[in-house]
C-alpha cells in the first residue's frame, strides 16, 4: 500500500464515512479544498480508498497565507487501523509542509486520537473543548523545522523528503 496525492472529492468520501456518519456529504466539504496550495494524501487497498488526510495553509485564526497549516480530515477505514497507515499519511502530510516552508502545523484533534498524535510529535495547546457534531477536542500542534521533519524516519519508509508541491502527482510514499 502506498501513500498517493488524491483529489479533494476523493477524500470527501472517507471523510462522510468516518468522520460525519449519517450527515450530508456536504459536511465534508472544507473551505479551502480545491486550493491549489492544499494537499490530500490517500491510501488504496486494491481500488478502495481506506485512508485520507489533508493539510490547508490555514492560521489558527483563520487567515491565510500563512506559514502555519492545518491538518484536516484525518480518517483510516475501521478494518485497516492500527497497521500505521495514519502514522505514514501524516509524514507525507508533514514532510509536505515542510517542503512549503511551513513553520507550524495544528489540528482539531478527537479526545481519542490524542495519544495518536502525541506519539507523532503534536502537543496539546490550551483546553478540552467541545464540538457539536463530533464531541470533545483538543487544539494541538507541531513545530516543524526544515526536512527531515521531526518524528519522520525515512529509512523506516520511504518518502518524502522529496516531495514538492508542485509535484503533486508524483507518487510519495511506500508503506
Ligand atoms: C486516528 C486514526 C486516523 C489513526 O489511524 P491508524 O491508521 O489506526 O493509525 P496508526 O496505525 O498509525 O496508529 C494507531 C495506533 O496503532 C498502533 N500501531 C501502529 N502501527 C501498528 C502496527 N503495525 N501494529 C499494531 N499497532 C500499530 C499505534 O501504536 C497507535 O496507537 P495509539 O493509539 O497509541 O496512537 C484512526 O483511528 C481513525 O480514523 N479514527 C477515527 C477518525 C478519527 O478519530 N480521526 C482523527 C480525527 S482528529
Amino acid at each position: 500500500m502506498e501513500v498517493y496525492p488524491i483529489k479533494a472529492e476523493q477524500a470527501r468520501t472517507l471523510r462522510s464515512a468516518v468522520l460525519r456518519p449519517g450527515l450530508p456529504m456536504e459536511r465534508s466539504v472544507y473551505p479551502q479544498d480545491d486550493d491549489p496550495s492544499t494537499f490530500h494524501a490517500g491510501v488504496y487497498d486494491g481500488d478502495t480508498l481506506i485512508g485520507v488526510a489533508s493539510v490547508f495553509n490555514e492560521a489558527p485564526s483563520g487567515e491565510w497565507p500563512t506559514t502555519e497549516w492545518r491538518l484536516r480530515g484525518v480518517a483510516v477505514l475501521e478494518a485497516y487501523r492500527n497497521r500505521g497507515i495514519g502514522e505514514k499519511m501524516l509524514g507525507v502530510c508533514l514532510a509536505y509542509v515542510s517542503e512549503a516552508d511551513g513553520t507550524k502545523i495544528w489540528c482539531n484533534a478527537r479526545e481519542r486520537a490524542r495519544p495518536f498524535y502525541e506519539r507523532l510529535g503534536f502537543t496539546v495547546e490550551g483546553d478540552l473543548f467541545e464540538d457539536p457534531v463530533s464531541g470533545p477536542h483538543f487544539r494541538m500542534c507541531k513545530q516543524l523545522g526544515k526536512a527531515p521533519v521531526g518524528g519522520w524516519n525515512p529509512s523506516a519508509g520511504s518518502v518524502g523528503a522529496l516531495l514538492f508541491p508542485q509535484s503533486k502527482e508524483v507518487m510519495c510514499a511506500t508503506l
